[in-house]
């Protein structure tokens, strides 16, 4: 019989909930034997959801690291918290699925991948983003070529008034920025995934708190407190690679504008191109005609039944457990995923400085 992995929840809030503890409970190799959380009435309704009578709740995840018999801590916790857990679990001898950003600074997120080559134990990060069909397709465009050099990209982030309210997110202690950390994260891990490029240059950003100071009633969570909202509402940042690719990233919970993108990006290159933003579309050039062409994903249903399409927490979940299971290299790295704190925390810092920020 193949093994049944004992899997560890820490922060069993809103992502804990809504991603990581429905997805793993459909694979049948997996037990959630243990669930911690400061509140710990979480940890208990997790438990009582997920767990069986054997799962422990816990308030304290040092406590929980003890257990030899967890093979595998899942992190979702706040940002400023994700390295602090992270690497005392690889060091407990876990592998670790930490939430995204992979933490709240680049000097963090680069103690993250040493702890996981030191202890040899494996660490992903949760950008389920890249795990969308649409993303999936794009992908394996990108790694058939159809795009020739992509020499320029575009990172969309882009919210109207979607700030979120709840937990820590207005925090600039606990989450280390608004928007741009949030979801410019998520789109640019999946602009430099598609390009397969990971080698920043300079980074040029700008940050703004126009309207967090002001009580807006239109937001979709509902109107925040202008005082706790000290992270910043807006942020854009350009990036120039080594090899001379251009990203422009936008990111934004509350904008004055209706062009509104999430998780999405722009790929521009020397044979073709796409772009997410209303569905997936290539383009270019072909028999002297520019074209371009909608990409319809469905699975295959039929009159009565439209078919089932794993969900992109699904896919995430099950390819991150089969690569332990399999001892591969998981989809999401842990060294791509620090660049892009590396370059979330330049275009922090260009914005701060004035000054253009270059990698060495
Ligand atoms: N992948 C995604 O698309 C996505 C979406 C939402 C959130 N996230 C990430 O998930 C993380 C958590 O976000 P959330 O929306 O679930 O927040 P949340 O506030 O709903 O949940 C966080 C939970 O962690 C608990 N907690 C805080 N510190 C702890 C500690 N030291 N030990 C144990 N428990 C602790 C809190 O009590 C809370 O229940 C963040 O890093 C966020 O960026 C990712």
């Amino acid at each position: 019989m193949s093994k049944v992995y004992k899997i560890a929840i820490i922060g069993c809030g809103g992502i804990a909930n809504g991603k990581h503890m429905p997805s793993l409970s459909k694979l049948d190799n997996i037990e959630m034997v243990a669930f911690c959380d400061i509140v710990v009435e979480r940890a208990e309704e997790a438990k009582a959801k997920y767990g069986n009578e054997n799962s422990k709740v816990y308030s304290d995840y040092k406590e929980l690291l003890q257990d030899s018999s967890i093979d595998i801590v899942h992190v979702c916790t706040p940002n400023d918290t994700h390295a602090e857990i992270s690497i005392a679990a690889l060091e407990s001898d876990k592998h670790v699925m930490s939430e995204k950003p992979m933490a709240k600074t680049a000097a963090d997120a680069r103690r993250m991948v040493e702890a996981a080559k030191r202890t040899g134990k494996k660490l992903t990060v949760g950008y389920n983003n890249r795990f969308r069909s649409d993303s999936q397709y794009l992908k394996q465009l990108c790694e058939d070529d159809t795009f020739g050099e992509i020499y320029y990209a575009k990172a969309h982030a882009i919210r109207r008034r979607a700030v979120p309210t709840w937990g820590v997110f207005l925090d600039e202690e606990k989450q280390g920025g608004g928007p741009l950390i949030d979801i410019g994260t998520h789109a640019l891990d999946l602009t430099l995934w598609m390009m397969d490029n990971y080698e920043p240059k300079v980074v040029l950003g700008t940050s703004y708190h126009k309207l967090s100071s002001r009580e807006q009633a239109a937001n979709a969570w509902g109107p925040w407190d202008p005082e706790k909202f000290t992270v910043e509402d807006s942020a854009f940042g350009m990036v120039v690679m080594k090899n001379g690719a251009t990203i422009m990233l936008e990111s934004s919970w509350a904008l004055n504008t209706t062009q509104v993108s999430e998780a999405k990006c722009t790929l521009c290159g020397t044979e073709g191109g796409a772009d997410m933003v209303n569905g997936l579309n290539i383009n270019g050039e072909k028999h002297s005609r520019l074209y371009q062409q909608k990409i319809e994903l469905d699975s295959g249903g039929v009159d009565f039944y439209d078919g089932a399409t794993e969900s992109a927490p699904d896919l995430e979940m099950r390819l991150w457990i089969d690569a332990i299971e399999h001892d591969k290299t998981p989809v999401v790295t842990a060294e791509q995923a620090c660049v892009v704190s590396e370059i979330l925390e330049a275009i922090y810092e260009s914005s701060r400085t004035g000054k253009a920020i270059y990698f060495e």
